[in-house]
C-alpha cells in the first residue's frame, strides 16, 4: 500500500501515520537494498493501545512508502500487544525480535518473541515463541524493548528492566542460536537511584572502539518530562555491570524518547531515529493522529561526545532557497541554516496568528531555547562553549534544532503554523529553503 496523498498528513517531512498513535521506532534495518523502519502502532484510535509494528520502507531514507502492519498481536503470549524490539539480518533473513506483552489479572507478563520474513514484507512469528519466557531473578515483570546484535558468532541481547528494588537495569541475554538457548549473563548497568525506576528501550553499540549504551529511563528525578528522558552512557563493557556512570542526554527538548540506532551498510555509518513524542505528553485534543518520528540523525563521535547531525541526504527535502535576512517571512514547512559569525544572537520564530514562538538567546557562553505556545511554555538554558552553526527544521508543529552539527539537539513541538514571522539579531550569515513531504 503507497500513500501518495501527502496533504492528508498531519507533517510534511515527519514520518507520521494517517491516522491513529505512533510511538518508539523499531527494528531499524537496511535489508536487501532497502531501509525498513518499523513503530508502534495502534490503529484504532490517538491513544496508545494494543500496539502492532506499524512499517515504512525506503530507498534512499528520505522518500518513504507505507507497508502493510508488520506484526500483529495475535498470539496468546503478545495479546496485549506487540511492543518495542529490533532486527537483525541472517543469512538473508530479516529477524524481528520484540516484546510481547501480556495483561494478567494482576499486573502484566512481558516475554521476548522472534518473527522472520524473506522478503522484508510478510513476517512470520516463530512456532517456539517466546524464545525467553522470564526475566532474570533480579528483574521484575518490566522486562521489555530487547536490541539484539552478534557478535563473535554469538547472538546477544540487551533488554530494558527493573530490578526488584525498583531501579532501572539493563538485562544481557546470550545464545549460540537466535529461536533457542537464550540466558541471562548479568547486568550491563543498574541504575542509581535518582535515575529512574524502569530503562526502557536499550541500545548498545561500539563506535570507533568505544561502546556505549543508549536507554530511556522511565521515573528519572527532575529529569525529562515526568521523569522520562534519553540518555547515553560510554565506556560500557559487556561482561561487567557499570553502577557509576556520567549520563549526557541524547536530545535537550520536550519531545524525544526510546530512540534506537543501526547501521547503514550503504553508507558505513550508524543513525539514530527517535519517538518525536513522549509518554503522558500529548495534546490529543480532535488529532485523528498522535505521534511522529523525528528525522534520522548520524550517529557521530566527537572529542569524546556523541554527535547527533540529521543525515545529509535530508537536503534532498530543499525545494528553493532564500538568503537568511535580520527579519523575514518564512512558511511552516521550512529549514533555516545558519552560520553564526559573533558571540551572541538573538532568534526568534513566531506564528504571526497564534502568537506561539519559539526564541533562541546566546551569550556569555550560555544558550537559552524557548518554545512557547497554547500547550506550553518550555525554556532550558544549556552551557555551550561555542556555536559555529544551527539548523532548524519546522514542520507543521514539530521543530528539530541541530547546533553545531548535532553536539546538540532539541527535538520539540510547538504550534507553528502557515506564514512565520523571522527575527535575527546579532552576525550571521545563512539561507532558508523550503521544504517538501517525505512521501514519493
Ligand atoms: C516506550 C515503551 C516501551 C514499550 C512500548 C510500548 O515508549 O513503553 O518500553 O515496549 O513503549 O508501546
Amino acid at each position: 500500500m503507497t500513500e501518495f496523498i501527502r496533504k492528508k498528513y498531519r507533517y510534511s517531512f515527519h514520518l507520521s501515520p494517517e491516522k491513529g498513535w505512533m510511538n518508539d521506532p523499531n527494528g531499524l534495518t537496511f535489508f536487501k537494498g532497502r531501509y525498513h523502519i518499523f513503530y508502534q502502532y495502534n490503529p484504532d484510535n490517538n491513544r496508545p493501545g494494543k500496539a502492532c509494528w506499524g512499517h515504512y520502507s525506503s530507498n534512499d531514507l528520505v522518500h518513504w512508502q507505507s507497508e502493510e502492519p508488520a506484526l500483529l498481536p495475535d498470539k496468546e503470549y503478545d495479546q496485549d500487544g506487540c511492543y518495542s524490539g529490533s532486527a537483525i539480518v541472517v543469512n538473508d533473513r530479516l529477524y524481528l525480535m520484540y516484546t510481547g506483552h501480556k495483561n494478567l489479572s494482576s499486573g502484566y507478563q512481558e516475554t521476548q518473541c522472534l518473527a522472520y520474513s524473506d522478503d522484508g514484507i510478510k513476517f512470520y512469528k516463530s512456532l517456539v515463541n517466546p524464545v525467553i519466557p522470564y526475566p532474570p531473578k533480579q528483574n521484575t515483570h518490566r522486562f521489555r524493548d530487547p536490541k539484539i546484535w552478534k557478535e563473535n558468532g554469538q547472538y546477544f541481547a540487551v533488554i530494558g528492566g527493573e530490578s526488584i528494588g525498583h531501579r532501572g537495569q539493563v538485562n544481557v541475554f546470550k545464545s549460540n542460536e537466535l529461536s533457542c538457548g537464550w540466558h541471562f549473563i548479568g547486568e550491563l548497568v543498574k541504575a542509581k537511584d535518582k535515575d529512574g525506576e524502569m530503562w526502557e528501550c536499550p541500545d548498545y553499540f561500539e563506535l570507533a572502539g568505544n561502546r556505549f549504551l543508549l536507554a530511556s529511563p522511565k521515573g528519572m528525578i527532575n529529569q525529562g518530562v515526568n521523569g522520562f528522558t534519553s540518555i547515553w552512557l560510554k565506556d560500557v563493557m559487556l561482561g561487567q555491570t557499570l553502577e557509576e556512570y556520567q549520563i549526557h542526554y541524547v536530545d535537550e527538548g520536550q519531545d524525544f524518547y526510546a530512540p534506537q540506532t543501526f547501521v547503514d551498510q550503504k553508507h558505513n555509518r550508524r543513525i539514530l531515529i527517535g519517538w518525536f513524542g513522549m509518554p503522558g505528553l500529548q495534546e490529543l485534543e480532535n488529532e485523528p493522529q498522535v505521534g511522529a518520528l523525528t528525522i534520522p540523525r548520524e550517529v557521530r563521535l566527537k572529542n569524546g561526545s556523541l554527535h547527533f547531525p540529521p543525515i545529509r541526504e535530508i537536503e534532498e527535502l530543499r525545494l528553493d532557497k532564500t538568503v537568511l535576512k535580520k527579519k523575514m517571512l518564512i512558511t511552516d514547512k521550512s529549514e533555516l541554516d545558519i552560520r553564526l559569525l559573533g558571540s551572541s544572537f538573538l532568534l526568534l520564530i513566531k506564528d504571526l496568528e497564534k502568537l506561539s514562538f519559539i526564541q533562541m538567546i546566546y551569550d556569555n557562553d550560555e544558550l537559552s531555547v524557548s518554545f512557547c505556545d497554547k500547550f506550553r511554555d518550555f525554556s532550558k538554558v544549556i552551557k555551550i562553549e561555542k556555536i559555529t552553526d544551527i539548523r532548524i527544521f519546522i514542520d507543521q508543529g514539530l521543530t528539530e534544532i541541530f547546533i553545531n552539527d548535532g553536539e546538540k539537539t532539541f527535538s520539540n513541538k510547538c504550534e507553528l503554523h502557515d506564514q512565520l514571522g523571522v527575527t535575527l539579531e546579532g552576525e550571521f550569515s545563512g539561507d532558508v529553503y523550503r521544504l517538501r513531504g517525505k512521501f514519493c
